[in-house]
């Protein structure tokens, strides 16, 4: 059931603290990895491992970007991303060591299913899933699954499965992290970061009435640019894929890098432009894109932190502060408000929120 809200999507969005929460649950023991996150035999798999390819469709894909930058920052372990149905049909290299990884919420993906049974004859350490489903044939066909525990999602565009895979790839982070020494107190920072994230998402939920204010500017227009750099870069790909996969707003998500390279020919003053803007060592850039949208009279949306905001406030007309969370746990935590900003943007549309038009919830065919 609904419980009282008026789709499943609302509904799974509010699900978050408590989803994100059970998935982390007994796998965090003070601020380190605990014994019930993975066996001996699988820690022992993760000591071998020199690469990773990390294999997902869609909204799970855009996970697996964000685990490659944590990866690479956090382990230095050489990580790739991309996605099934590109992987599947080429002649992947497999050097030595490479772990394979599949993120889905389904488990039914058939893109996804079949890159894992290619891995499997492709010379992989060993094949992992992160998996919302258990028993689906992820799960039974893996070496070794890693279940979110984010309960049922109904509604056809992914929210609480998302988050909960983030939080699943940040503990596999901080497991690595541990087995390469990096350092007690990062390791520790990061820890009490996802400790706190599933009070920070119920923050950032707080934030509704403001976003339905910007879905009422929105909802006007026939297109939207979503900017993030860094490790935002793939939440910026996230939000465009929200808003048109539920609104029919056509959309696009930029790394902002990259604006003056095509993307900034469409600015203009009917052109909706929403960046995601935590505080984080890549502010000053973001800023200066930000600075070039503006020169163009974009109508700028912005997502900052308290410390993020100062550069911001008396430029931008549109600013929502978000609940500073930590660089870490940040694009988990970004994820809310542009799931939010699809949401409304969609009910005053008078769209099928939870049904969109010519999609599947699980995509069993190719
Ligand atoms: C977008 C969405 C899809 C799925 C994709 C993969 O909101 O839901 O892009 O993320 O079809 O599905 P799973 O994760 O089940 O493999």
């Amino acid at each position: 059931t609904k419980d009282g809200y008026a789709h499943y999507m609302l509904k799974e969005i509010h699900e978050q603290p408590t989803a994100v929460a059970n998935t982390i649950a007994d796998r965090l023991y003070n601020d380190k990895i605990s014994k019930y996150f993975i066996d001996q035999a699988t820690a022992a798999i993760l000591e071998q491992v020199e690469n990773i390819h990390i294999i997902a469709c869609g909204t799970s894909f855009h996970a697996g970007m964000v685990a490659r930058y944590w990866l690479e920052a956090i382990t230095q372990i050489p990580t790739q991303v991309e996605i099934a149905s590109e992987y599947r049909y080429r002649k992947p290299v497999v050097p030595k060591n490479t772990l394979f990884l599949t993120i889905s919420q389904s488990g039914e993906t058939a893109d996804s299913l079949a890159a894992l049974r290619f891995a499997k004859t492709a010379g992989y350490l060993s094949t992992f899933a992160v998996c919302n489903v258990a028993n689906s044939s992820l799960d039974r066909e893996t070496d070794v699954c890693f279940l979110t525990h984010a309960g049922p999602e109904i509604g056809v565009a992914s929210t609480k499965a998302l988050t909960t895979q983030l939080a699943v790839l940040a503990l596999l982070t901080l497991k690595l992290a541990e087995i390469k020494n990096v350092d007690e107190a990062i390791r520790s920072n990061l820890a009490k970061q996802l400790r706190t994230l599933p009070g920070i998402i119920n923050q950032s939920l707080l934030l509704n009435d403001q976003i339905k204010v910007i879905a009422e500017q929105i909802v006007r227009r026939d297109n939207a640019l979503f900017l993030g750099r860094g490790v935002h870069y793939p939440v910026a790909l996230e939000g465009a894929l929200k808003l048109k996969e539920i609104s029919y707003i056509h959309a696009e998500g930029y790394p902002a890098g990259e604006l003056k390279h095509g993307p900034l020919a469409l600015v203009d003053e009917k052109m909706p432009v929403i960046a995601v803007c935590p505080n984080d060592e890549l502010l000053e850039k973001l800023e200066s894109n930000i600075e070039e949208v503006r020169a163009r009279g974009g109508e700028l949306y912005v997502f900052v932190d308290h410390k993020s905001q100062h550069g911001l406030k008396d430029r931008v007309n549109h600013l929502i502060e978000m609940e500073a969370s930590g660089t870490f746990t940040s694009p988990i935590v970004f994820n809310v408000p542009l799931q939010l900003l699809s949401y409304h943007v969609a009910v005053l549309r008078g769209t099928d929120v939870d049904q969109p038009r010519n999609l599947a919830k699980s995509v069993t065919v190719e």
